[in-house]
């Protein structure tokens, strides 16, 4: 019931386990991603298997991302950067979630299954009702060939390679980014200008070298994992482009290291979980330099004001925060892309500081392929 990659004919190359070595390929992932699919003269990008025409992408009403666990938090990013940069209104939902309540199948709806393995039975399952009700479902998947990929109307590779590490990484952000190359697309198709298409091209452009930067920054990411591996608890928090970013955050740590995290949008702390905040409960916030800024500061005061600690994930040293890991700035909509990896990181070095079985977490498969 589970489907595996053959290991043992992928060298580690050093690396002590899979999610480290798959978290370094991120910037030659991305470049794969992006390869041979930028059109400058248009400002736009082209995507092969798409099967939509530019008369089909206009027809486009609504967008409905499916997918399960990080691949899920993946088309939540998705879904914002299309309704930013193609104005189209586009959700993410869990696919177990949606094909248990019989949903309602519009014609004018493009749905979207997203999928590393290309093989989860929710997503499938999902798929090909979706199909029996004559909907068009496009495919966001990694392993060519996969049954996701057979059953869909077209879509997508995001061409990260193999992922062995049962936690996603690589795939995650080359998900992000596929879904950043979809939305450019669609949005050139409709409204976008060419100004803010040749915008988004640089800033997709710039991601590798960025990636670079990140992981460059990994000695003091483990050092700051080992000051907060003593955490019984950690909260996530992120508003609108971060909410997003902070609850794959939370999932990762999760997942490898077993510690009990949350993630709530920044504005939902004081509807409840304000009451968990004490220093013995810090709070990882995901802070961009785009137009929630000061928001975002705002909650960090509320934070600190009841003995916090914080960790901060922003583009500036925020001064509220304890700690901040600086990351690099790109385009606003294309932030979220860079500001979960060196949090791919923070989780990596948790779960080994406390002797985990990163590639395996415990009751965890790579991909579950039964209901
Ligand atoms: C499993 C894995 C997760 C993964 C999810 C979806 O639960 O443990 O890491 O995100 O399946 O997998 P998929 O292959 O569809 O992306």
């Amino acid at each position: 019931t589970t489907v595996e990659w053959e290991a043992e004919s992928y060298d580690m190359g050093g690396h002590d386990t899979y999610m480290h070595k798959e978290i370094h390929e991120q910037a030659d992932a991305v470049d794969r991603a992006l390869r041979g699919r930028i059109d400058d003269r248009f400002s736009t990008v082209h995507l092969g298997g798409l099967n939509l025409d530019a008369r089909d992408a206009r027809a486009v009403r609504r967008v409905k991302i499916l997918g399960c666990g990080t691949s899920y938090h993946a088309g939540q990013i998705g879904a914002q950067m299309i309704e930013e940069l193609a104005r189209i209104p586009a959700d993410a939902e869990p696919a177990s979630e949606f094909r248990y309540r019989n949903p309602v199948v519009d014609p004018d709806t493009l749905y979207i299954a997203v999928s590393q393995s290309g093989e989860t039975y929710d997503v499938l399952a999902a798929v090909q009702e979706l199909k029996r009700k004559g909907a068009r479902v496009l495919g966001l998947v990694n392993v060519v060939g996969s049954a996701i990929a057979r059953e869909t109307d077209g879509g997508i590779y995001v061409h990260a390679g193999p992922e062995v590490c049962v936690v996603s990484t690589k795939c995650f952000t080359n998900m992000v980014v596929s879904f950043g190359l979809l939305a450019l697309h669609l949005g050139r198709t409709r409204d976008l200008s060419v100004a803010d298409g040749k915008r988004i091209i640089e800033g997709l452009r710039k991601l590798p070298g960025q990636i670079e930067e990140i992981l460059g920054n990994e000695a003091e990411i483990e050092k700051l994992a080992a000051e907060y591996a003593d955490a019984k608890s950690m909260m996530f928090i992120g508003r609108v482009r971060g909410y997003p970013v902070a609850r794959e955050a939370s999932l990762k740590l999760k997942e490898v290291s077993y510690i009990h995290a949350e993630a709530y949008p920044a504005s939902e702390l004081k509807h409840g979980p304000l009451a968990l905040i004490e220093p013995a409960m810090p709070t990882v916030a995901i802070v961009p330099d785009d137009e929630l800024l000061e928001k975002n500061r705002a909650a960090l005061e509320e934070i600190k004001a009841r003995s916090g600690r914080i960790l901060a994930v922003a583009h500036q040293e925020q001064e509220k925060a304890d700690h901040t890991i600086v990351v690099p700035k790109n385009e606003d909509e294309l932030d979220p892309i860079l500001m979960g990896i060196p949090l791919q990181l923070f989780a990596y070095y948790t779960a080994k500081a406390m002797g985990r079985d990163i590639d395996k977490p415990r009751n965890l498969a790579k991909s579950v392929t039964v209901e």
